[in-house]
């Protein structure tokens, strides 16, 4: 049993990311203990923890700890995992443990992690947290990279604020195929999940504060603006809140565990050699209904 008294929080980057130590993710862990974690997570949105050797089930059972894992809706590209439906394998290794090429459908889709995103706002109560475990991980890119919406929001110029006060923009999960060539979910895939409005500006339900919420690879319309128009917004709020200021670019060693807020994050991954194997697995939490701000 870990207690509160050991673990350590030490921020990694100063608008966002720390790592905690001293606490045994596969063990029991104390409601003191857990209750610092959810408060560092509170507070710096992007917790790193090194060296936790999770099987997937213990990765599955701490997740229980911070919410109900969702089970990922397409199976048509094998992205979930046959052995434990709550993963999302992050892999370019297939169920063989043979190297995929980046033409595969799969390794296609996987490509959208490369621009700025936020699991599952697809979804009609968009994802709480997802929490990444580095298997095999790349050392010749591959760095995952996250930034602060919070401090995007309040830093936004005021051309930019008023483009998205009060507005609404579209999330769909079917624009993934759409901008990376991958296959096209099937039409009951497609009916389970049709796009979804949600607020461009989101007040977070545990720490009160308003956040900017957008995605480059699900957001396909804004309300007011034509289809260019809207394209245009998405890529000049990216660009402005990609500034290494507000940026904290993990570089992963095996058996990191990544926890961070879809609510007040975008996260995005850099390019890596498709020789090199990259093998992760992720949970991710189920959502709540987005609060307008
Ligand atoms: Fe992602």
């Amino acid at each position: 049993m870990t207690t509160s008294s050991a673990i350590t929080v030490k921020p990694r980057h100063p608008s966002l990311g720390a790592e905690i130590r001293n606490v045994d993710l596969r063990r029991p862990i104390d409601a003191p203990t857990l209750q610092a974690i959810k408060d560092a997570w509170t507070q710096h949105l992007v917790i790193v923890f090194p060296d936790q050797p999770l099987s997937d089930e213990e990765h599955v059972a701490f997740t229980r700890l911070l919410g109900e894992p969702e089970v990922f809706h397409q199976t048509s590209l094998k992205l979930r995992s046959d052995r434990v439906k709550e993963i999302f394998l992050v892999s370019n290794v297939d169920g063989e443990g043979r190297l995929m090429k980046p033409s595969e459908p799969s390794q296609k889709q996987l490509s959208s992690s490369r621009q700025w995103h936020t699991d599952s706002s697809y979804r009609p109560q968009p994802s709480v947290g997802s929490l990444l475990h580095g298997i095999e991980i790349s050392r010749t890119g591959g760095l995952t990279q996250f930034i602060n919406l919070y401090q995007v929001y309040e830093d936004l110029p005021e051309t930019l604020r008023r483009q998205v006060e009060g507005r609404r923009a579209r999330h769909d999960f079917g624009m993934l195929h759409r901008i990376t060539g991958a296959p096209a979910p099937s039409a009951e895939e497609l009916a389970g999940m049709p796009p979804v409005w949600h607020p461009m500006v989101r007040r977070h339900p545990v720490s009160g504060r308003k956040s900017l919420f957008i995605s480059s690879i699900y957001n396909d319309a804004i309300e007011g603006l034509d289809e260019d128009e809207s394209r245009r917004l998405i890529e000049e709020l990216s660009e402005f809140a990609a500034q290494p200021k507000y940026m904290y670019r993990h570089a992963w060693e095996p058996h990191d565990v990544l926890m961070w807020d879809n609510r007040c994050t975008v996260h995005a991954v850099t390019p890596h050699d498709p020789g090199e194997r990259r093998v992760m697995h992720r949970t991710t939490i189920v959502g709540e209904p987005v609060i307008a701000a």
